[in-house]
C-alpha cells in the first residue's frame, strides 16, 4: 500500500523519478506496448492503457475514491475527492452550477487584469524565474479573487498549500521524518482554522462570493453543513492551485524550446483553445488518479485482489494510439480530443472551465506581450512526480 499522497498523484513519486516527471511521455508509450496493466511492488496496481483508465475511473463502485483520506493530514475525507457514490452525487450537484461555463466567463476581465500585472512586475527584465515569479502566484491570486479574499493573503496561501502538499522540500527532511510530519499536521489544522475564521466572518456579513454561496446553497433541501464547507475549502486549496502551476511549467517548459509554437500563439489567437486541450493531453500535468478496488475485480485479463490500490495512469491512457491518432505528437488541430487530463467519470474536474480561462488567458496575454523567451542555458527543470510541477524555472526572456 501507497504510504504517502501526493495530492492526485498517489503513489506516482514512487512510480516515478523526477527524470521520468521531465519526460514522461516515452515511459507511457513503452508500458504500454509491454505491460498495460501491471502490479508494482509497494505502490499497488498500475493501468496504463485508455480503456483500462476508463474502466477504473468509470467504475466508482468497483474502484472507491475513498482512498487515503487521511494521508493529508485531513480531519475528515475532502469533499468530493474522496466521496463515493451516492453521497458525491449531492455535492457535485451543488457545486456544478458554480464552475459552470458561463460562471467562470464572468472572472475572464479579473483574470486578465492579474495576468498583466504579473507580467508588469518583471516585463523589462532579462531573465526570471518564471514558476517563482509567474506559474506560481498566479493561480492563488485567481483563487483569493474568488474567494474574496484580500491579496495581502498570498504568502499564507502559499504556505498552506506547500506545507499539506510538499512539507518534506518545506523542512527539508523526507516523509516520515517527525519534523516533516509535524510540519504537515500543523498546516492541515491552520486551513482549518483560517477558513473556519473566513466562514464565520461570511456568515456574518454574505458577499457575492463562492464562499457565501456555499453558505446559502442549498440540494434537495439541505443546506451544506460547516464541517462540510471547511471539506471542500481545504480540496480546493489543494485542487486548484498546484495543477495550474503544474500547467503552466509544463507548458513554457515545452513552448521556451517551440518557437514555431510560440508565433502560433501570438499570431493566431483563436487557435489558443485547441493549442491548450492537445498541450493538456500530451503534457497530462497531474499524472494519475489513484483508487482501490471494494471487491476482487479485473481489468481485461488481470485479476485484483479487494483493498488493492490502483493508479490509473491518465497521462499513458492520453497518449494511447488506439485512442488518439498520431498520440507520439503535438497536432494542434486535431477534430477530436477526448483527453484525460481532468480525469474522467463523476470525478472529472469540478475546475475544468476555471481551468481552462486561467490557461487560455495566460498564454494569450503572455504571448502578446513576451513573444520571445528561453531556457536559461544550464538550468535543469527538475518535476515533481505526480503533479508536475517546478520550484525553479529560470528563464531569459527576449529573442536572444
Ligand atoms: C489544469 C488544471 C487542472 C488539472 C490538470 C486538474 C486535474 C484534475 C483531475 C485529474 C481530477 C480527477 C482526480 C481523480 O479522479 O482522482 C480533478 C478533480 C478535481 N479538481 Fe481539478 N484539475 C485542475 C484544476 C482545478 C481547479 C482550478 C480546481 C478548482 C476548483 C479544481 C478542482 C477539482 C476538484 C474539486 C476535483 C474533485 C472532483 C470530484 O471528485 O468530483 N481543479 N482535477
Amino acid at each position: 500500500m501507497v504510504e504517502r499522497d501526493e495530492g492526485f498523484g498517489t503513489g506516482l513519486a514512487e512510480l516515478m523519478n523526477p527524470e521520468v516527471a521531465r519526460n514522461p511521455q516515452p515511459i507511457y508509450s513503452l508500458l504500454q506496448a509491454s505491460t498495460p496493466v501491471f502490479r508494482l511492488d509497494g505502490v499497488g496496481v498500475i493501468v496504463a492503457s485508455r480503456a483500462g483508465v476508463d474502466e477504473v475511473l468509470r467504475n466508482p463502485d468497483l474502484f472507491s475514491s475513498g482512498v487515503n483520506a487521511h494521508d493529508l493530514k485531513t480531519k475528515r475525507p475532502l469533499i468530493p475527492l474522496q466521496i463515493d457514490p451516492p453521497d458525491h452525487k449531492k455535492y457535485r450537484k451543488l457545486l456544478d452550477p458554480l464552475f459552470a461555463p458561463q460562471r467562470m466567463k464572468l472572472l475572464e476581465e479579473s483574470t486578465v487584469r492579474l495576468v498583466n500585472e504579473l507580467i508588469d512586475g518583471f516585463v523589462e527584465a532579462d531573465e526570471i524565474d518564471f514558476s517563482q515569479q509567474f506559474s506560481t502566484p498566479y493561480p492563488s491570486q485567481v483563487f483569493l479573487t474568488m474567494f474574496g479574499l484580500p491579496m495581502a493573503e498570498l504568502p499564507r496561501f502559499l504556505a498552506m498549500k506547500d506545507g499539506v502538499i510538499r512539507p518534506d522540500v518545506v523542512v527539508g527532511q523526507e516523509f516520515g521524518h517527525p519534523d516533516t510530519e509535524a510540519h504537515q499536521q500543523r498546516t492541515a489544522d491552520s486551513i482549518y482554522e483560517y477558513f473556519e475564521e473566513v466562514i464565520d466572518e461570511r456568515a456574518g456579513a454574505p458577499r457575492d462570493d463562492f464562499l457565501s454561496h456555499f453558505l446559502t446553497a442549498e440540494v434537495d433541501g439541505d443546506r451544506l453543513t460547516h464541517e462540510e464547507i471547511l471539506d471542500i475549502c481545504f480540496l480546493f486549496l489543494i485542487a486548484g492551485l498546484d495543477t495550474v502551476t503544474a500547467s503552466l511549467d509544463c507548458f513554457y517548459g515545452h513552448l521556451a524550446e517551440h518557437p514555431e509554437t510560440r508565433r502560433k500563439l501570438v499570431e493566431e489567437t483563436d487557435a489558443i483553445p485547441a493549442m491548450v486541450e492537445e498541450m493538456l493531453r500530451w503534457e497530462t500535468p497531474v499524472m494519475g488518479g489513484a483508487r482501490v478496488a471494494t471487491s476482487d475485480t479485473r481489468i481485461g485479463e488481470f485479476e485484483i485482489a479487494e483493498g488493492e490500490m490502483v493508479m490509473a495512469l491518465l497521462g499513458a491512457a492520453n497518449v494511447d494510439a488506439a485512442e488518439f491518432p498520431d498520440a507520439d505528437q503535438l497536432v494542434f488541430d486535431r477534430e477530436v480530443n477526448r483527453h484525460l487530463a481532468f480525469g474522467g467519470g463523476i470525478h472529472r474536474c469540478l475546475g475544468s472551465h476555471l481551468a481552462r480561462l486561467e490557461l487560455r488567458v495566460a498564454l494569450r496575454e503572455w504571448h502578446r506581450r513576451i513573444p520571445d523567451y528561453r531556457i536559461k542555458p544550464g538550468a535543469e527543470l527538475v518535476y515533481t512526480a505526480g503533479i508536475r510541477t517546478l520550484a525553479s524555472f529560470p528563464m531569459l526572456l527576449g529573442p536572444g
